[in-house]
């Protein structure tokens, strides 16, 4: 009789303050086996976020972090961080988080702290990158997922999905082309890590 190896699973933690849909494809990438991993949970910043109704569907814990109850912003990192660390987790994503965040917990989680960007990073970072591609009028979009530092969606790059821009997309069509990459592209980072198949070298991530 053939005996599987064990593996050792890594333990993934997610940040979402919204829909969670990037959120939902890890977790069913997860379920379905092609991710040696294991969700430990979600946290929130949003108590609205649909995120919630996701994770507990697939029974994943959930934490909120309700921003708009903490009188400053270092008291809401503080509990965030708390939270976090509460996940025991050995990756946290980034999957529609919509603040940023504070230089203390990017160094802590620094190297195992990855982000889903809609836009061909270095261009159009920030808010509103579909919208940002459509004016400029570029011609390819697409999303990347890249390593959290301390700067706005600056880190090293793991995995960018391209699109083409069609002359009647408005911010909408595109950012929905865009979503059905975004979806394929964070359970591929994120099953890339937890196979510790990525190896960063300053900018670069090289994979095994
Ligand atoms: C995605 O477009 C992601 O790239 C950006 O925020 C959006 C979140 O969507 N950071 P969802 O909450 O994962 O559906």
């Amino acid at each position: 009789m053939r005996r599987e190896l064990p593996v050792d699973k890594k333990r993934i933690a997610f940040l979402a303050s919204g829909r969670g849909s990037n959120f939902q494809a890890v977790a069913d990438a997860v379920a379905a086996g092609d991710i040696p991993g294991i969700c430990a949970g979600l946290v929130t910043d949003n108590p609205g976020a649909y995120a919630i109704e996701r994770a507990k569907n697939a029974g994943i814990p959930v934490t909120v972090v309700d921003y708009a109850r903490f009188p400053s912003r270092a008291a809401y990192e503080e509990a965030l961080l708390a939270a976090m660390r509460g996940c025991r987790a050995d990756l946290f994503v980034l999957a529609g988080y919509m603040r940023i965040l504070g230089a203390g917990i990017v160094r802590e989680f620094s190297g195992r702290m990855m982000n889903i960007h809609p836009a061909l990073l270095p261009a159009f970072s920030g808010l509103h990158a579909q919208r940002q591609a459509i004016e400029y009028g570029v011609k390819v979009a697409g999303c990347t997922v890249h390593l959290v530092d301390e700067g706005m969606d600056t880190g090293p790059i793991i995995v960018q999905r391209c699109v083409p821009v069609l002359p009647d997309d408005d911010e909408t069509t595109l950012a929905d082309r865009i979503l059905a990459e975004e979806h394929e592209a964070l359970p591929l980072a994120v099953k890339l890590f937890c196979e510790d198949r990525l190896e960063v070298d300053g900018r670069r991530v090289r994979v095994r």
